[in-house]
């Protein structure tokens, strides 16, 4: 029987499949110090249910001013600084800043992502999952997180932001850049590079806002263009491309990640699979169930603000804590069996995929929308599906914030059309 001390936690092999080492930390030591070279400073690690939404209530002791965390390992190094320099400078808008200035922004955000707005984008969706799904079914199979979750969730956001078509690539390689740092896994080259198209994403953006507000059109930009903090000023570029980058890359490779893990857990588990094509109205719940197993976002981080104590355990002020939001999702004490896929969970809900409190997902609504119509359109109209022979490693990337599969290649067959 392994003990918590067999595992390091930052192995890639523990990092590829952390669940049992999660269930053993969360029994015995659900608050457990970390090395400290991650981060440089004092690092612990949460994994229990109650703790990380403890944590994430508690905005007085637990600060989001982790913008220093999302750049990367090599954030601080003088060529990476040098091509910041050129851009906009960095600004806690959202994910990164505390009260009171996250409340302003965040009443923005929420007024220019209202639940109507993402209603009005139901056809537009399903339309895009339909042409997709069009693009391939007719050769039996395809690698899914290229032909399917990628385009969806790319074509979705940018439609939402008025990112025509044409920019569509160009979009998709800045927003990846913009979270490569986030795993502080990358080597200097790979930053250098991001650090450019990051550079090149604000300069688009840029020039976008600036068309917005010469002519605005029906979109978020010109929303948010035309929003007034408090109802005096206007945002500044600084901080209308702070949230513009924020709102692209939180709604891409999350889903895309989300459509991927839930499509592997359907294919593993046939019974399942089963019971969702003979009564699709428990689609919803399979997409919570999906987001509670697979939590794209598995993790996020926060900082102490002063010395206090967590589960028995002493924390001084500085410490950065890394909140599992995977792990806490499969906690036994709210999810009986929790390490089990069951599409018919009562409480998957209760997830914390989404976070809590101040910070939960301003795209949540849209999330859960794409997730729906795609799994309801692709289990209509492909039947028997199941992994392509010989193709599969199932290998995640290596990011210990954003949990998602390389690649997933699947075989299937045509649904009768006349129930399409
Ligand atoms: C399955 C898909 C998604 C997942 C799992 C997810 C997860 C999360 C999580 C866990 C947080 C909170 C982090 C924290 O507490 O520090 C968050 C925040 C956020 N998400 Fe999402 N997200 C998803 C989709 C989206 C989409 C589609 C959008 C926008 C179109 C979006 C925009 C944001 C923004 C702007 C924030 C920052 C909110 C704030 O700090 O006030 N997300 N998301």
């Amino acid at each position: 029987m392994k003990q918590l001390s067999d595992y390091n936690f930052l192995s890639p092999e523990v990092l590829k499949c952390p669940y049992e080492f999660y269930k053993l930390a969360r029994e015995n030591s659900p608050v457990m110090e970390l090395p400290s070279e991650l981060v440089g400073s004092k690092l612990f690690l949460v994994t229990s249910y109650d703790l990380v939404k403890e944590i994430l209530l508690n905005v007085e002791v637990f600060s989001s001013h982790f913008s220093h965390l999302m750049g990367g390992k090599e954030a601080q190094s003088p060529e990476v600084e040098e091509i910041a320099a050129r851009g906009w400078p960095p600004v806690n808008t959202l994910l990164t800043a505390d009260p009171p200035e996250h409340k302003r922004f965040r009443s923005l955000v929420n007024q220019a992502f209202t639940p109507s707005r993402v209603n009005k984008m139901e056809d537009h969706i399903r339309l895009t999952v339909d042409e997709l799904i069009d693009s391939f079914i007719d050769q039996g199979e395809c690698e899914f997180i290229n032909s399917f979750a990628v385009p969806l969730s790319i074509k979705v956001i940018a439609k939402q932001l008025g990112v025509p078509a044409q920019d569509l690539e160009k979009f998709k390689k800045w927003s990846d850049a913009s979270v490569a740092g986030l795993g502080r896994t990358l080597s200097k080259e790979q930053e250098i590079e991001s650090a450019l198209d990051v550079l090149a994403l604000q300069n688009y953006l840029n020039e976008k806002i600036e068309q917005c507000k010469k002519q605005p059109g029906d979109d978020i930009i010109t929303d948010l263009v035309q929003a007034k903090v408090e109802g005096v000023r206007s945002l500044n570029t600084a901080e209308l491309i702070s949230i513009i980058q924020q709102l692209l890359v939180a709604g891409n490779e999350t889903i895309t990640n989300a459509l991927a893990g839930g499509m592997l857990l359907l294919i593993q588990h046939p019974e399942q699979m089963a019971l969702v094509q003979e009564a699709p109205d428990r689609i919803e719940n399979l997409v919570e169930e999906v987001l509670r197993l697979e939590t794209p976002t598995a993790a996020m981080w926060r900082i102490v603000k002063k010395d206090t104590e967590l589960a028995g355990v002493n924390i001084p002020e500085g410490s950065v804590l890394l909140l599992r939001f995977d792990s806490a999702s499969r906690d036994q004490k709210i999810f009986p069996d929790g390490e089990k896929f069951e599409v018919c969970r009562s409480n998957a809900a209760n997830h914390l995929a989404f976070s809590h409190g101040a910070h939960f997902c301003v795209g949540a609504a849209l999330a859960r929308k794409e997730m729906l119509i795609a799994y309801e359109q692709l289990l209509k109209r492909l039947k028997n599906i199941r992994l392509a022979a010989d193709k599969n490693d199932l290998n995640h990337f290596q990011n210990i914030i954003l949990r998602g599969l390389k690649h997933l290649y699947i075989e299937f067959e045509k649904a009768d059309p006349l129930l399409k």
